[in-house]
């Protein structure tokens, strides 16, 4: 066993870069050289590995690493007993049951001795069981989205992001069987939890820091109450009474995908001022 607390991050693809950041932006200094798949952090007991992110749900059940970045999707599939530390608000999708969008299968029960593409097979067989089907598993490691027109398949179960893949295919989606994002998975026996607690507290920082702006604003008094609606805060609005008595100026913390329509909310409300500004850190 090393001495050291490993973090697994996926070496290539979307993922690497974002898991590279988060870590990075939570203080801990690494480089990695050329195509090594080590990096040891800076005056911390901890080292970086990289890996394939498919892999890294059962390298850190097997102990090979005391946490992981990957997909939700990927430690489902898995089956491994991890513990989900973090959603890290990144790589939302959901994973569906997916039919030609002219066929006449209506319902799950319409799948009986249907073929199923699918790089999911541990999941999709779970859906079925739960579903009664005899429909089985054409197990695939990817592009699914085509088995159908090559005569595979009758239908797939795939991950759907925007939808555009289903679109460009004339397939439509049948059911959901789950939304799944990216997260830190941490393996619940590792010996080195407090530090695990540690690199999580500083990931959950970063995370929280992307994930929303704080929003200032001066509002008339007797609209306080509506805004502070609007803008509940994390926990609870900061708010201070202006010299003039009539107005009140709010701070609140705003989730950065609803900040444009806030922003028109308070302003149809007769708020001025409002101001947006990005926190680089933060611990809640
Ligand atoms: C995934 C998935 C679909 C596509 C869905 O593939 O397998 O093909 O994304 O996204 P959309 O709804 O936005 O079109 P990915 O790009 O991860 O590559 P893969 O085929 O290697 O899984």
């Amino acid at each position: 066993m090393s001495e050291n607390l490993r973090i697994g991050i996926p070496s290539k693809g979307r993922l690497a870069d974002l898991s590279k950041q988060l870590l990075q932006e939570g203080g801990l200094c690494f480089r990695r050289q050329d195509r090594s798949l080590f990096a040891r952090v800076k005056d911390m007991p901890i080292d970086v590995t990289f890996l394939r992110t498919d892999d890294i749900p059962v390298l850190c059940s097997e102990g090979a690493i005391d946490l992981g970045i990957t997909g939700g999707d990927l430690v489902a599939e898995s089956g491994a007993e991890l513990d989900t530390r973090l959603c890290l608000g990144v790589g939302n999708c959901r994973l569906a049951v997916c039919v030609p969008d002219s066929g006449d299968v209506r319902k799950p029960a319409d799948l009986d001795g249907c073929r199923i593409a699918t790089s999911f097979p541990r999941v999709t067989r779970e859906y079925l069981a739960k579903h009664k089907t005899t429909a089985h598993t054409v197990d695939l490691t990817g592009s699914v989205e085509v088995m159908i027109a090559l005569g595979v398949a009758d239908a797939i179960v795939d991950l759907v992001e925007t939808g555009s893949t289903l679109a460009a295919n004339h397939l439509r989606i049948l059911d959901e069987i789950g939304c799944y994002e990216t997260v830190l998975v941490q393996n619940p026996n590792t010996p080195h939890t407090a530090l695990a607690d540690r690199i999580v507290r500083r990931v959950e920082g970063v995370v929280i820091a992307r994930t929303y702006s704080l929003l200032e604003y001066n509002v008339p008094s007797e609209k306080l109450a509506e805004a502070e609606k609007i803008t509940p805060g994390f926990n609870s609005p900061t708010v201070n009474r202006l010299e003039d008595d009539a107005w009140h100026s709010v701070r609140a913390m705003v989730k950065r995908g609803e900040i444009i329509d806030i922003m028109e909310r308070l302003e149809e409300l007769g708020a001025t001022a409002i101001l947006e500004t990005a926190i680089a850190n933060c611990r809640l």
